[in-house]
């Protein structure tokens, strides 16, 4: 006998849970694959059922899902999942988490406090996730807590490269609402070429959400300012940065965001608020009640597809964003 067996064909698998399902359909299509079914219900106690219709014995699986609410359902759903790939044999398994759940809280700011986005990535890895890919995450730090390969990929080209395409450039300042995002602010600018604002802002501790606006830091006189922030959840730090930049004689100001959480009354909030337009990405479904005229959602499904494809060949995540982010 020689050893010169066939290697097997790999085969890429997708997967998703029931959070966003018009997402995962959207990056299924750019793949040209279809999604592997899967039977997913809830019982009449809460606990979760998951189960795959079809075999994904020696898979490439990549799994979707989407952490809006309720967050805790959905986070459940993915790590059953992941736990019955192990358990079917899937050969590797990426958990695709374009809003890393839990992200915030990245960190103990004060004492007694949990470590969640890590507790996130433990949960990940003891339902036997191989890899973890996601967009823009909370604090780059995050891509430290799973222990294995972290995909982390950026939707500064997606929001820049739409809002280039409808600005004079010349008028343009980009704008960071917090100290925070300073670094990302600065991508942007060498993207754009545009000059940088910062508003200097700080939260009370003991108001949670409270946010209190302090000074513009840059010139923003007549000026159309793009405020940039990984997320918009009560949408108070866009439309307090609005103020802030308005008093300081701004001329127009657009807010562009990777996750549009919109919780509570955020749209209402953006909707009355000085800010003409709201870009942000599908990383997150928006329902149709927050689908407003100012809001445009940009689809991150091709560069998750792309993603996905240079995972599953082995290529290179980082050529999608060289000299891009
Ligand atoms: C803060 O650290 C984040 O980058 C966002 O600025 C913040 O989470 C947005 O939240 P909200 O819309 O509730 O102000």
């Amino acid at each position: 006998m020689t050893g010169n067996k066939a290697q097997p064909r790999k085969t890429l698998m997708l997967f998703t849970g029931r959070a966003h399902p018009e997402l995962a359909a959207e990056v299924a299509e750019q793949l040209g694959i279809e999604i592997s079914p899967t039977t997913s219900y809830e019982f009449a106690d809460g606990q979760l059922f998951v189960r795959f219709q079809e075999s994904v014995r020696g898979c490439d699986a990549f799994l979707i899902q989407s952490h809006t609410r309720p967050i805790n359902t959905w986070l459940m759903e993915q790590l059953l999942m992941v736990d019955a790939l192990k358990r079917a044999s899937a050969k590797r398994i990426t958990v695709v988490s374009p809003y890393y759940p839990y992200a915030r809280q990245d960190k103990k700011h004060r004492g007694r406090e949990p470590i969640s986005a890590r507790l996130v990535a433990d949960l990940y890895k003891a339902a036997g996730a191989d890899r973890l890919m996601s967009v823009d995450l909370h604090t780059a730090q995050i891509q430290g807590f799973f222990d294995g390969p972290v995909d982390h990929l950026f939707a500064l080209p997606l929001l820049a490269d739409y809002l280039k395409g409808r600005l004079d450039l010349s008028t343009v300042t980009v704008v960071s609402p917090d100290s925070g995002r300073v670094r990302v602010a600065e991508r942007w600018t060498d993207r754009l070429c545009t000059p940088l604002a910062i508003i200097h802002k700080r939260r009370d501790p003991n108001v949670p959400n409270e946010v209190r606006m302090f000074e513009v830091v840059g010139d923003v006189q007549g000026r159309t300012c793009i405020i940039v922030d990984d997320m918009i959840t009560t949408g108070s730090t866009i439309t307090k940065a609005a103020d802030a930049l308005y008093a300081n004689g701004a001329a127009d100001v657009i807010a562009a965001a990777t996750h549009g959480v919109l919780a509570g009354e955020a749209v209402d909030l953006l909707k009355n608020a000085r800010i003409s337009e709201v870009v942000v990405t599908n990383t997150l479904p928006i329902p149709p009640d927050a689908q407003i005229d100012k809001l445009t959602v940009l689809s991150i499904a091709p560069l998750l597809a792309r993603a996905i494809r240079e995972v599953f060949e082995d290529g290179s995540v980082t050529s999608l964003f060289d000299g891009n982010a």
